[in-house]
């Protein structure tokens, strides 16, 4: 029986019944083997010059929906979904979007804070600002996946006029001697010129000092500001037919064989 089989009738179950299907789903659903990570996220684990070791199957099936060791995500999935079911508390991001509204920034701008390090958080890390602003650049303004997309660069520059230093936390990552590669150099000259640098640059202004384990931030607080800049597909992210859906349902379903 499939899970959304079981799922279809919830609604006439009580809550003991509700369990039971849960754990019964969960069950039969492990019996689907879910071994296959991508090869990306273990490359350096292993040689990705060598074969990929499969276990024997023996006999079972391959995961090819939802992954039961995560919560199930809603039909139609919504950002702020994928904010409770798979980016963790994101007090960063929550952080860093208050503090650009306390200091004034345009809306779009704390839109664009609110989302500028997803990829980071709950996708892929390097060259999170790339991959960060693919995600969304089919459903917000152009300067908001711009300025995600070079805050990435923009972050290992100093702009004193704006009172942006280099993160003394770089030093600390990565050295004194870090440099970064001609490409994130070249990219920073690049944004450096462009008419919408500022935007960039306030993402990195913001961001900075957005850590704070006492401030708590409701998701809620952002609710309009999302309403109003972010365009939710009616089919739920994921399942709309713009050229980054299929990297929301790889955030949803990050274990499916094919
Ligand atoms: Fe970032
Ligand atoms: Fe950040």
């Amino acid at each position: 029986m499939t899970v959304s089989g079981l799922e279809t009738d919830h609604a006439d179950m009580n809550t003991l019944e509700r369990a039971e299907a849960a754990e019964r789903s969960m069950i039969e659903e492990l019996d689907r083997l879910i071994v296959m990570k991508s090869v990306i996220y273990t490359s350096g684990e292993r040689d990705p010059r060598l074969p990929i070791q499969r276990p024997p199957s023996n006999g079972k099936r391959y995961m090819m929906g939802h992954d039961p060791r995560l919560p199930r995500m809603p039909d139609k999935p919504t950002l702020f979904d994928f904010f409770t079911y798979r980016f963790g508390p994101a007090n960063h991001l929550l952080q860093s979007a208050r503090l650009a509204q306390k200091n004034g920034v345009d809306e779009k701008i704390v839109l664009a804070c609110l989302v500028h390090d997803l990829a980071n958080i709950g996708f892929i890390r390097g060259d999170h600002g790339y991959w960060g602003a693919q995600l969304v650049e089919p459903y917000v303004d152009e300067e908001v996946s711009w300025a995600i997309r070079y805050h990435q660069a923009l972050r290992f520059y100093a702009d004193e006029s704006v009172g942006y230093k280099y993160p003394e936390s770089y030093i600390k990552l990565f050295g004194e001697d870090y440099k970064p590669e001609p490409y994130i150099e070249r990219d920073y000259r690049y944004a450096r010129d462009h008419k919408w640098y500022m935007s960039a640059r306030l993402i990195c202004v913001n961001d900075l000092y957005a850590f704070d384990p006492n401030v708590h931030v409701e998701l809620e607080e952002f609710t309009d500001v999302v309403g109003r800049h972010f365009k939710q597909p009616q089919e739920g992210l994921g399942f709309d037919q713009s050229p980054a859906a299929h990297m929301w349902r790889t955030i949803m379903w990050p274990t499916k064989y094919l």
